[in-house]
């Protein structure tokens, strides 16, 4: 049978992992209100830094006792600054399944050469929770973006727990629930689900967190930026929109821009179900398939932000060359932008499936997948 293209393009081809799509109908003139050339300390970029934080507080449902600040250096930022401040107090343990998960396991071990105990699991696999001793402080990733395992809820972690639990949440707030009363840290990036800009962390703190970082100094020294305390006292002013350096204005317009947007698809709920929906029409596609499937292995634990999928033909000879070739084909088409999966994960493809994802354009970009899918696999025939 000739292998014909498909009749509907998407309408956004854009899928990629991080930097992720902006929300539908953005364009640069909604970031017209940015302050630009404001001092960021001036009441107007107060004022929008403060209610970036609020209303993030309100979409997520952050419960008011919790402190969130927007922090330098994206998720990475947020991540490091809570594991430089806090970690060393107690015993750790880290817990990885992916490539940033394992990141921090590198942190942790070889930088701050902290005991940890060390749990990891193969890509499409997760740690049993059940194992772990939350008497120390446990670093785990919600949803692992390169290998597109989450945790599939937090009934493990038990609320009167010793330790702190430092969690990087970034491809998975605003998609997924988060169990605030399980999670002391929690860090995101604007530039995941909300399609927003990297460069700025977000942190959120809980109580107990905070309780750490006032009655526990580390033994190594604290660079400004990662500095959350001041005379063994909390630096509040952070967690109300006094950024420790500048931040960009133009950014934080951005995120408004994209929280905007969120409440009008119906906020958190609304998020979760245009992820659910999308993720769904790549699960649906698979079930149909005998020649791919979802790298998660247990179903419970599928992210609905990044779908990790792996090729299972037989035919196919050289997976990662075969994956590449397929991510290559869609990419020269301009259907999908950046779906190869990441560069230390299994061969596939990685396709974001989060909020600002239009489920109509990944519905129009699957019959493409078949498509380039036939067209490698008769490529591969010819080159033999
Ligand atoms: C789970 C996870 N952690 C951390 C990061 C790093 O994020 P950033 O570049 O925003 O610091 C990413 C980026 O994709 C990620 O997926």
């Amino acid at each position: 049978m000739a292998n014909t293209t498909p009749d509907s393009r998407p309408a956004n081809p854009r899928f990629s992992s991080g930097p992720c799509a902006k929300p539908p109908h953005w364009s640069l003139d909604k970031l017209a209100d940015a302050p630009l050339g404001r001092s960021h300390r001036a009441a107007i970029g107060k004022g929008k830094l403060a209610a970036a934080i609020d209303e993030t507080r309100e979409i997520l449902g952050v419960p008011a006792d919790y402190r969130i600040g927007i922090v330098p250096a994206s998720d990475t930022g947020a991540v490091e600054m809570a594991m430089w401040s806090m970690l060393g107090a107690r015993p750790a343990t880290m817990v990885a399944w992916e490539s940033f998960g394992a990141g921090w396991v590198t942190d942790v071990v070889k930088q701050l050469k902290i005991e940890a105990e060390v749990k990891t699991a193969e890509y499409g696999q997760i740690v049993d929770f059940a194992e772990i001793d939350f008497d120390t402080d446990v670093v785990f990733t919600w949803n692992g973006t390169t290998s597109g395992v989450r945790v599939p809820n937090g009934d493990a972690i038990p609320e009167d727990r010793e330790g702190l639990t430092i969690c990087d949440a970034t491809s998975a707030a605003f998609a997924q629930d988060l169990p605030w009363n399980k999670l002391d840290v929690t860090t995101f990036s604007w530039q995941k689900v909300m399609g927003g800009e990297a460069a700025h962390g977000m942190l959120i703190l809980s109580p107990r967190a905070v309780e750490r970082l006032e009655s526990y100094t580390p033994a190594w020294p604290l660079p400004k930026i990662f500095r959350m305390t001041k005379g063994g006292k909390l630096i509040e002013g952070i967690f109300k929109g006094e950024t420790i350096n500048t931040p960009s204005m133009l950014c934080v317009e951005d995120y408004l821009v994209a929280l905007d947007w969120a409440r009008e698809v119906g906020g958190l709920e609304g998020l979760k179900a245009r992820a659910n929906a999308n993720a769904q029409a790549i699960w649906d596609f698979c079930d149909a398939r005998p020649w791919i499937a979802n790298l998660a292995e247990d179903e419970a634990t599928r992210s609905n932000t990044s779908v990790c999928l792996k090729f299972t033909d037989d035919r196919i000879r050289d997976g990662a060359a075969f994956a590449k070739a397929v991510a290559k084909r869609l990419e020269k088409e301009g259907i999908a932008l950046d779906i190869g999966a990441y560069r230390d994960a299994p061969a596939g493809l990685r396709i974001w499936c989060g909020a600002t994802v239009e489920t109509s354009d990944i519905e129009a970009m699957l019959p493409w997948l078949d498509w380039a899918f036939e067209a490698e696999i008769a490529a591969q025939a010819e080159a033999a």
